[in-house]
């Protein structure tokens, strides 16, 4: 309807008539939710790919179920672990402190301890002063730490990430606005490490890129390079001015030795690279939920240390203020003792060679089932995954018709497979797999 403007009268009622076509459809066709309700317009996130698989597991209302997504340790009777060193630390923790807020960086015996876990006792740059370190909030918070850290001070930087890797290092340095390209790591031909397109994309990103390395126990490959690729590796970046930041969720973990799982720091260090770890004690210790970490980087002087160490609190500060005390403590507990320090080696070192006695125990049990295809790699790689080549519709399959839940990327969780589980798995993958891999 148009309104006349010979029509002075009608003049200010315009807007409503000329909107009267749609207040009609709006009655006639009631609104939809999205337009009625404050968050209507808010849609439901996807599932996390790895902890969308224990919700999965746990709707799941079968008793044979079996949940190998998420990367947590289990005993031979399936069951969660507390180590006998953190219990001991617990025991000695407990009533011997207030609950007092720690400072924004954390507990500092806690961080010296931390530094000289991954970078040895004697190292020079410990010495020097030269390292900036924060506790944080396990491996995740000290990557987003990290990522907070290169948005503000490397401009224009990229972060190349190994391909595949574990996903939430997308979520992480996405949502800190950073720009992320990846790297070639993994060949599925070889099931083994691509040496040479490492190589050749070190040597292709932009000079001063960030390069995020696991330190060791990849996840999920379970490939890590030699110290000799390592050597190599560390050459080329230097060659390049690139940034190594070593994410070392698994130290002790891979091998059962922590000076072991280290060597890719030890040996970047030792060829001068100015770069950052971070650090967690979720797997090692078995501190999961405890979100106990720590990130450092090394710089090129005590005074840039004190600098980015500054820094790193001022980002901490307005996103969760300061880290929690309990874990950190019972951490420095362990650490500080040398007694209580050994056993935890002992321990770890225990759930290192468990699970690799699981994949040799796989391997055989395929075998076994009558699987023609070739499982070498499950007991190739290490840590806590097998990254089994199995395609996502297999893995469908596998929960659907077996109980049996994993990451779509047909990554297993070894630490959830047993003396009891193994067999009914190694039936089902075969079944799954059957001429197909
Ligand atoms: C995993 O990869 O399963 C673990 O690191 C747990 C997690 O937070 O994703």
């Amino acid at each position: 309807m148009a309104l006349s403007t010979s029509a002075p009268a009608l003049a200010g009622l315009r807007p409503v008539l000329n909107a009267l076509p749609a207040l009609t459809r709006a009655l006639v066709q009631p609104a939809s939710a999205a337009a009625t309700t404050l968050f209507g317009n808010v849609e439901q996130a996807p599932k996390d790919p790895i902890l969308g698989i224990t919700e999965k597991f746990l709707a799941d209302t079968n008793p044979i179920k079996m949940n190998l997504g998420v990367g947590a340790y289990r005993d031979d009777n399936g069951q969660p672990v507390v180590l006998d060193a953190v219990r001991e630390a617990e025991r000695r923790v407990a009533g011997s402190h207030f609950m007092e807020y720690l400072p924004i960086g954390g507990l500092r015996d806690f961080i010296s301890e931390s530094v000289k876990l991954a970078y040895s006792d004697d190292a020079a740059v410990l010495r020097e002063g030269q390292v900036a370190a924060v506790q944080s909030l396990s491996g995740t918070g000290s990557c987003r730490l990290f990522a907070d850290f290169q948005k503000r001070f490397m401009p224009g930087t990229k972060v190349f990430i190994p391909e595949p890797t574990w996903s939430n290092h997308f979520n992480i340095w996405r949502d800190a606005g950073v720009e992320f390209a990846k790297y070639r790591y993994y060949k599925p031909d070889t099931r083994g490490l691509d040496m040479d397109g490492f190589l050749e994309d070190i040597k292709r990103a932009p000079a001063g890129s960030v390069f995020l390395l696991h330190a060791c126990a990849h996840n999920p490959t379970g490939v890590d390079p030699t110290p000799e690729q390592w050597r190599q590796l560390s050459r080329a970046m230097l060659e390049r001015g690139h940034f190594p930041l070593f994410d070392m969720a698994y130290q002790g973990f891979a091998s059962g030795d922590c000076d072991r799982d280290a060597a890719s720091i030890r040996i970047f260090l030792g060829d001068g690279h100015r770069l950052g770890v971070s650090q967690s004690y979720a797997k090692n210790m078995g501190l999961y939920g405890q979100r106990v970490g720590c990130l450092s980087v090394v710089c090129d002087n005590k005074r840039d240390a004190s600098a980015v160490e500054s820094q790193l609190k001022a980002i901490a500060r307005p996103m969760y203020s300061n880290p929690p005390l309990h874990g950190a403590l019972l951490v420095t507990k362990i650490l500080q003792d040398n007694d209580l320090k050994q056993l935890w080696f002992k321990e770890v070192k225990g759930m290192a060679d468990r699970i690799i006695s699981m994949r040799s125990l796989l391997r055989k049990r395929l075998e076994e089932a009558g699987s023609p295809l070739p499982w070498g790699h499950i007991t190739d790689q290490i840590g806590m995954f097998a990254y089994s080549g199995m395609s996502p519709e297999m893995v469908d399959a596998l929960a659907a018709q077996h109980h049996i839940y994993m990451t779509r990327n047909g990554r297993i969780s070894m630490a959830g497979v047993n003396t009891k589980n193994v067999g009914r798995l190694a039936e089902a993958m075969h079944a799954v797999t059957s001429g197909k891999l």
